[in-house]
């Protein structure tokens, strides 16, 4: 202990304020299996499960934790443990089977159930519209390459507010930009699965535009709860002080980061992307008043950072590499620092977007990390991420004595789940989840945040 308080850390108890929103997440093709009952269309994760060779083992959510039926039970779980919020996300396949057209009353029932067991037990329902399950019907047109998908999403939008506005409490337009972009679109390794940087370019263009037209109707439908996005920022630090890893690193922030966050707080696309990378993104006029909509929160993912360095054979002249930390079962490295330098940013960025006169309120709505976890006599000892977590909550304490206006921490994740092309290989859960039986067994890590909730943090 003493060595870690002369670290000038206070790494003993974790104390938060007592109105910090404490909560669990997943996505809907992560959890909620029943593919195709309940009316739901197909989305662009069945179809990109198919594809030999894409997802592990030819694995895909049909199943996934059932949630869709044991719901009951999840939030059962996460009322034991002290959970104040539940971040979740809604299936447009559910709402609108072909991507637009006719709305599957089945679907909306789903969440207003879900909602409806949430709130009977005191916890807060946080909605996700987007979290990457595509229907297909839009991918067929184009997807997020196409500029149309921005009016789908707007009568998507729309359609959820009039639905279940009266049961949300907190919005979050898209899950990662930065995924559904990138991953999907630029890198092929996310559904659909493309590789070609015109269209990665273009759903950079149009998740963003997206994200703007689902806030203009979310104001014009009078409802009150937040509104904000989710973003995963990669703010890495140079891997040396040379000059060239040092620029490496601003092009990989502008590149990754900046393209997704400046737009939507109205600096415009950063110039080391349009300019220095030479880049084109398809702007329109008045596109861009569009975006920078006001929202009412920040949402942040945050995982792992690796350091960049220049790289003149990498397409973008950058690239990442970890040197010295332990890593989590994905091989991402353990750097809760990079937490606090990325807080630190978003809060520097974000001061007086909109006009506002007092700081956006910033959440945590993923942090976390997979481990090998298994359970011995009924129980998960699951050590590495218990420290893991701790590591990060430390940080979160710190920063928001340093003035930060972090609100909230959503731990990734509620239960083991679909972990996209991993399959079910990589378990984030602090709920462990048997694939066979779909029984819960509690983790030691999730006893450890009840215990930081209730406010005994101490280790
Ligand atoms: C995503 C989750 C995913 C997690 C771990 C985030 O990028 O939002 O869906 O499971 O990271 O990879």
């Amino acid at each position: 202990m003493l060595t870690l308080v002369k670290a000038g850390l206070n790494m003993n108890k974790l104390d938060f304020p007592a109105d910090f929103l404490w909560g669990t997440a997943t996505a809907s093709y992560q959890v909620e299996g029943a593919a195709y009952e309940g009316g739901r269309g197909e989305c662009i994760w069945d179809t990109f499960s198919r594809r030999p060779g894409a997802v592990y083992a030819g694995e895909n959510g049909n199943v996934a934790c059932d949630q869709y039926h044991r719901y009951v039970e999840d939030a059962e779980i996460m009322s034991e443990l002290g959970f104040k919020s539940y971040r979740f996300s809604i299936a447009w396949p559910r709402i609108f089977p072909s991507g637009t057209g006719n709305v599957n009353k089945e679907g909306i029932e789903y969440y207003r159930n879900l909602c409806k067991e949430l709130k009977k037990r005191g916890i807060q329902t946080c909605a996700t519209l987007y979290h990457w399950d595509l229907p297909q019907a839009l991918e067929d047109a184009g997807g997020w390459a196409n500029r149309s998908i921005v009016d789908a999403f707007r009568n998507y939008a729309k359609t959820c507010y009039k639905e279940l506005g009266d049961l949300i409490d907190m919005w979050i337009t898209i899950n990662e930009p930065f995924c559904v972009a990138y991953l999907g679109y630029l890198f092929g390794v996310h559904a659909p699965g493309i590789k070609d940087q015109d269209k990665a370019l273009a759903a950079v263009h149009h998740v963003n535009m997206a994200h703007g037209v689902a806030v203009q109707e979310y104001r014009a439908s009078g409802l009150k709860a937040p509104i904000g996005i989710t973003w995963n920022p990669s703010t890495p630090r140079p891997a040396t002080k040379s000059e060239a890893d040092k620029k490496a690193a601003d092009i990989a922030r502008a590149f990754y980061t900046e393209v997704f966050i400046f737009p939507c707080l109205g600096k415009g696309y950063p110039e080391l992307v349009t300019k220095d990378l030479g880049l084109k993104l398809p702007v329109k006029d008045g596109d861009m008043e569009i975006i920078a909509q006001p929202i009412d929160f920040l949402g942040v993912n945050y995982y792992s950072e690796s350091p960049a360095f220049a790289d003149n054979n990498a397409p973008y002249k950058f690239s990442f590499k970890s040197f010295w930390q332990e890593a989590t079962a994905m091989g991402w490295p353990y750097t809760p620092y990079g937490l606090k330098r990325q807080l630190k940013w978003i809060a520097e960025i974000s001061k007086g977007a909109f006009n506002a006169d007092k700081e956006i309120p910033i959440y945590i709505t993923e942090n976390g990390c997979a481990c090998e976890d298994v359970v011995a006599d009924g129980r998960v000892h699951d050590s590495q991420r218990v420290k893991y977590l701790q590591q990060h909550l430390a940080i979160c304490a710190d920063i928001i004595k340093e003035g930060v206006p972090l609100k909230g921490y959503f731990v990734w994740s509620l239960l083991d789940n679909f972990e996209w092309a991993f399959g079910y290989t990589k378990r984030f859960g602090i709920i462990h989840v048997d694939f066979k039986t779909l029984k819960r067994t509690i983790k030691d890590s999730a006893y450890f945040l009840r215990d930081v909730i209730t406010g005994f943090g101490e280790w």
